[in-house]
């Protein structure tokens, strides 16, 4: 067998299977348009529909290398050589066309022939009864039938997920020989050891599992077949385990140089090297696709593998950002065919340094905390940490809880998980309580229901605001019923529609239905159930009964406005991606008749110039009135176009791009005005942050724009008059007046104190005795908290030991100050006692020190008295007091 590369391995499959009537198809996103799924785990997910026949596939046999994400065993990567979050899947697929014997056949070749391995070492698995592969095997390749091990549902039964395409499956086997042996005597086909390694898993996909269990034949008997590339490599280059294949030795290497250590010096260092090495690969994979950090979903598992790269790098002393280190390394290996890798160089490092960054920070203490807890645990009694623990170290410190999780596995502890979860469950009913409930409470099922009978609603909103129709179907909470009486909230299905189903950002439209003798309100449009449409009414004449016709009209001017902040959106988002990048992608957006919202990828603020240059690159596409083009065509020709598309959009199907032409094209299913002009005019009232490398902009378009613009230059205008300058001096005369109000105020203070400051030696010659303490006491008209001390000050150097209380006070606010020297504190004196005091009699609190407090009051009137008092006040804290 010749030695081959992991590239040579991806090419020489694709153009095997490419030759042999395949299409070819580019990796797809590891973010699958497939609701029941977090990522892409296999090569079949991004056809899933082509197997279930929802969709006629425009071609019959296809292949792929596909990037792959699975994430049901993230603590074992790096424990093992084989254990991976991101791997490639190569794979060859048939729909309805060739079946188990075309299959067996290429497996065979490919592996062969092509790869080179000796046939006398592979071992097909079938099926336990799977009497036909068994014939295949043995009849048409002619494997002899000791060499054919038939298995149970466990080992040789494929499904995607507990519902979804499935059916039995054929393995092809490889002896890599007994050195790779576990050494026990039953070693063998099926062992788990290195030596009979499973190489090619052959799907006959001829199922549906339902909800139920039941596996209904599906319309076509199809094929799907996947083959880890870097376990084929390992095989083909001799290599023990993954990892040292050259699709990851430069990467290990790399972590060893970054962490200091060799690979092959020890288990623990070894295992860190796997983890950086694996975890950043996929990392910079996922956020290549759009995958960002959060703390649910896919943006958890994200941070999760991120995070615990940065722990492993931490276990040997590095202590800064590392993980872009490896970039270079991993562009040398991955960067063709993988381009998403480079184009997105800008996302990934800020991302991965961001987070980095953040982690860092709170890792040292997390990890302290997490000890000291560990240790405090009753040696041999306690070995579990408590879930309130996992979840402060979630909470506070950013740690996801498998990390916990494994830290404390390393110590032989385990965590409390029901406590942890507990803790989450407390913090989101408090997220939750105000949270609108989606679809109205309506369970998803009821939908379905109607979508199964019904289809998809029509929808004719692009071209009109108008249509005459039926009433389908009618739901009143909850429940499906014939009518709905004048005065009830409903929603109501129609067999077609001009109203716009919230989606893509968009709001759901309103208007109103209304038939003979019958009227009702819409007040939100909502799509359910992929592509049915409730409309949410209120009836406010007759009933809303099935089967009645009626005309269905959209509320125009609303409709106008929203189309103008849509199209607007297009505009901004290709302006964004030419003044700041092209890593500027959308993270969501939000768009209604009075705004838009639009999310977007870059790491820091705008400046005000880029703000100003967004703004005026989309105000020109407004003024070139550009009539806008729809177009219907496939994935591929939208790509061709150059159509921004989300990540998770599929190819092979029908896609809708909305182009300005000249400008943007972007895939939508949105409503959009006819021409750019039709915007009217375009602003942006708000640039902020939301999240890690995440931005937000508001804007405004038509006539919010307008009113915008208007407020403002009413604003403008009334500090004209208040300014008495032209509104291109406000600036100037603002200024002055500020600096002018500056040096008056302080002028003033300097005065007080100045006034103040004379009233020392009366004050001392007011002076009054107590227990062999100075009591000085008095009211300074007209000065503020500063010079009330700086007098205070003034007598304290003069008299020892001495307390002296000053106060001021006017209509119903008041202050006081109390000092002492270290005498009368040796005394028993505290001052912040005796403010307390003072200020309890006259309504008021502070506080302080023993030598200085203040407080505020408010019976003004009261002061004299109360000053009266504090000699009584120090005799008792000195002990001279009855
Ligand atoms: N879908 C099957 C697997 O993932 C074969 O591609 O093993």
């Amino acid at each position: 067998m010749r030695w081959r590369s992991g590239k040579e391995l991806r090419e020489m499959f694709l153009s095997y299977f490419e030759r042999n009537g395949h299409r070819r198809f580019p990796s797809f996103s590891l973010v699958p348009d497939d609701p029941t799924l977090l990522f892409t785990i296999a090569g079949m997910v991004p056809f899933k529909p082509y197997f279930l026949g929802k969709r006629e596939p425009p071609f019959k046999r296809a292949t792929t290398s596909q990037k792959c994400v699975r994430t049901n065993d993230i603590e074992n990567v790096g424990r093992t050589a084989r254990h991976h979050t991101l791997f490639e899947m190569l794979g060859n697929f048939s729909f309805g066309d060739y079946f188990k014997s075309g299959a067996a056949a290429f497996a065979w070749e490919f592996l062969t022939v092509e790869a080179g391995l000796d046939p006398d070492r592979l071992y097909p698995t079938i099926y336990k009864d799977d009497e036909e592969a068994f014939s295949i095997w043995n009849g048409e390749i002619g494997v002899p039938k000791d060499r054919i091990y038939r298995m149970g549902e466990e080992d040789n039964f494929w499904s995607v997920g507990p519902v979804g395409p499935c059916g039995p499956c054929s393995e092809l086997i490889y002896d890599q020989g007994p050195s790779f042996s576990c050494g026990r005597p039953d070693c063998g086909v099926g062992c788990e050891c290195d030596r009979y390694l499973e190489v090619w898993n052959l799907v006959f996909m001829q199922y549906n599992r339902l909800e139920d269990g039941t596996l209904e034949p599906l319309p076509k008997q199809n094929i799907d077949t996947g083959m880890g590339l870097e376990r084929l490599s390992s095989v083909v280059q001799q290599v023990e385990g993954d990892f040292q294949t050259d699709l990851f030795k430069p990467l290990i290497d790399k972590s060893c140089e970054i962490c200091g250590t060799r690979y092959g010096d020890g288990p623990s260092s070894d295992r860190a090297a796997r983890v950086i090495a694996d975890h950043f690969r996929a990392t910079a994979f996922m956020i290549a696709d759009g995958v960002l950090p959060s703390n649910e979903g896919r943006g958890y598992v994200l941070r999760r593998i991120l995070r615990r790269a940065v722990r492993f790098g931490r276990l040997f002393g590095v202590d800064r950002p590392f993980l872009m280190d490896l970039y270079p390394v991993l562009i040398d290996v991955m960067g063709d065919p993988y381009g998403e890798l480079i184009e997105q160089r800008p996302l990934i490092g800020q991302v991965v340094e961001l987070e980095e960054d953040r982690f860092g920070k709170t890792l040292e203490m997390g990890l302290h905390l997490l000890e000291s807890e560990i240790g405090s645990l009753a040696p041999g009694k306690e070995d579990t940490l408590p879930g309130s623990v996992a979840f402060e170290l979630y909470d506070t410190f950013g740690f996801p809880y498998e990390l916990t999780e494994e830290v404390c596995q390393e110590k032989g502890v385990s965590v409390d998980r029901e406590g942890f979860e507990e803790e989450m469950e407390k913090q989101r009913e408090r997220a939750r309580a105000g949270a609108k409930a989606a679809s109205q409470g309506i369970g998803k099922s009821l939908f379905d229901e109607i979508r199964e009978e019904q289809g998809a609603t029509a929808f004719c909103g692009y071209t009109s605001e108008r249509a005459n129709t039926t009433i389908t179907a009618v739901i009143v909470d909850g429940a499906r019923v014939a009518s709905a009486p004048e005065g009830s909230e409903a929603l109501l299905v129609l067999g077609e529609t001009p109203f716009y189903g919230e989606g893509g950002g968009q709001v759901g439209d309103r208007g109103n239905i209304s038939g003979e003798s019958f009227q009702a309100d819409v007040t939100d449009t909502i799509k359910n159930s992929g592509d049915l449409v409730a409309h949410k009414v209120v009836v406010t004449r007759g009933e809303a009964a099935v089967g009645l016709s009626v005309v269905a009209e959209v509320d125009g001017p609303r409709r106008r406005a929203i189309r103008a902040h849509h199209t607007a959106t297009h505009l901004l988002h290709e302006a964004l991606t030419r003044v700041l990048g092209r890593h500027v992608t959308q993270a969501g957006s939000l768009v209604n008749e009075e705004m838009l919202r639009f999310d977007f990828t870059h790491m820091k603020p705008l400046s005000a110039e880029e703000i100003d240059e967004v703004e005026v690159m989309v105000n020109r596409q407004v003024l070139l009135n550009t009539p806008l083009e729809v177009i219907l065509t496939d994935m591929e020709s939208a790509k061709r176009l150059g159509a921004k598309a989300l990540f998770n959009e599929k190819y092979g199907s029908e896609v809708r791009v909305v182009r300005v032409p000249g400008f943007s094209a972007e895939l939508c299913g949105g409503t959009h005005v006819d021409a750019t002009g039709d915007i009217g005019s375009f602003k942006i009232i708000r640039e902020e942050g939301i999240g890690s490398g995440v931005r937000r902009i508001t804007a405004l378009a038509g006539l919010s724009a307008f009113l915008h613009h208007q407020r403002l230059s009413g604003q403008v205008e009334a500090l004209e008059r208040l300014f008495s300058v032209p509104a291109e001096e406000l600036e100037k005369r603002a200024g002055e007046v500020i600096r002018e109000n500056r040096r008056l105020s302080g002028q003033l203070e300097k005065q007080k104190s100045r006034q103040a400051l004379s009233r020392v030696e009366e004050l001392l010659r007011g002076r009054e005795e107590a227990g062999g303490v100075s009591v000085v006491t008095g009211v300074l008209e007209g000065s503020g908290p500063e010079a009330l001390r700086e007098v205070g000050d003034r007598v304290r150097q003069r008299l020892s030991p001495v307390v002296v209380v000053l106060a001021v006070g006017e209509g119903d606010r008041g202050h006081l100050v109390a000092m002492a020297d270290k005498k009368a504190v040796a005394l028993g004196v505290d001052c912040g006692i005796l403010v307390r005091r003072i200020a309890a009699s006259l309504g008021g609190g502070g506080g302080g020190r023993a030598d200085m407090a203040q407080a505020g009051f408010r019976d003004v009137a009261g002061l004299p008295m109360a000053l009266e008092g504090v000699r009584g006040l120090v005799l008792d804290m000195t002990g001279e007091g009855v």
